[in-house]
């Protein structure tokens, strides 16, 4: 399934800082494979999980993500446990370390989780035998978000390498952007970052030095491929850092305006949830360009491939 003589190194997939380019690639080579199986209605679940359970631990909300973990996991023929923080003991107060040490007594084979706190993951990893999938954490990193996206832009232009990208909008408070600066320059592609001042933090620079950051969207939509809008996280403060949403939305809204002055065959993407109205508009959304229900799609194939070679019966 992956090229000759490679075999998958990690335990644990806490991030995409971790991986090599051959890492990427085998994972969504492997995605590929599984892609045939989701799209076979002939045939609903595979075996190379079977026997094996599966806990997803989500202490964040997620509605897309854990759908996809969760059918990703079905359609390997795991067994599935849903763990919902807001149902379990840590609203009584138990510890991330203490849940996890009762949860590791049940001897589960993975655990995907979301989680508040940037590192969450890691601490975790240290404590626990099952293999780890972040699922989210914090404004730090969503390693299959990244992926879905990078096996989404490689479907559309048949490799990463050289294409220009442009990241929009919160990019302070996005751990989505920051899966996809590992990963997309790891894998050669051009990334522009855009958003106002205020969103965009200098110290990106430092982190990822190749990678241009641009305060003037209209500027630079000329020259991309691909453009990523990303949600405005109010809920993470973004309202602070922006004078008012009338104004962000004149300068960093992606409309049919600004489609106009795209490449014709751009290409518009966007993790999700999205705020219809504020950072994309409906036109944007649902246009011929935009790949954003795609992404949903190819997130369960992707996903399989990253259980399967965290902890799949290679066969
Ligand atoms: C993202 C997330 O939760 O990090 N959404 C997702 O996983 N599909 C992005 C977001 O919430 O804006």
């Amino acid at each position: 399934m992956t090229a000759a003589g490679y075999s998958f190194p990690h335990k644990h997939l806490l991030g995409i800082a971790p991986l090599s380019g051959p890492d990427v690639t085998a994972i969504l080579d492997q995605a590929r494979a599984f892609e045939d199986v989701c799209e076979n209605t002939e045939i609903k679940a595979i075996s190379a999980l079977s026997k094996k359970i599966v806990v997803n631990l989500f202490f964040e909300n997620s509605t897309r993500t854990r759908n996809s973990f969760e059918i990703a996991e079905k359609r390997l023929g795991a067994e599935v446990v849903n763990f919902d923080a807001g149902s379990s003991s840590i609203s009584k107060g138990e510890t991330l370390l203490d849940t996890a040490a009762n949860i590791q007594a049940m001897r589960p084979d993975l655990i995907v989780m979301r989680h508040s706190a940037p590192g969450a993951h890691a601490l975790l990893a240290r404590h626990i035998e099952a293999s780890i999938v972040n699922a989210g954490d914090g404004a730090h990193e969503h390693p299959t978000q990244a992926l879905l996206d990078a096996y989404t832009l490689r479907e559309r232009f048949g490799a990463l390498d050289g294409i220009n990208v442009a990241i929009v909008g919160d990019i302070r408070n996005s751990r989505v952007v920051r899966s996809n600066l590992w990963l997309l320059t790891k894998m050669g592609a051009n990334v522009t970052l855009v958003g106002p001042p205020t969103l965009l933090p200098p110290e990106i620079a430092e982190t990822w030095p190749g990678v241009k950051l641009s305060n003037d969207f209209d500027e630079i939509i000329p020259g991309m491929d691909a453009i990523m809008m990303l949600r405005c996280q109010f809920e993470r403060g973004t309202g602070q850092y922006i004078p008012g949403q009338g104004e962000y939305v004149k300068y960093y809204q992606l409309n049919a305006a600004r489609m106009k002055m795209a490449k014709n065959d751009v290409a518009v993407l966007h993790p999700g949830p999205i705020n219809r109205g504020v950072e994309i508009t409906s036109e944007a959304a649902d246009g011929p360009n935009s790949l954003i229900l795609r992404q949903v799609a190819n997130g369960v194939p992707v996903r399989m491939s990253v259980l399967y070679l965290l902890a799949g019966e290679k066969t």
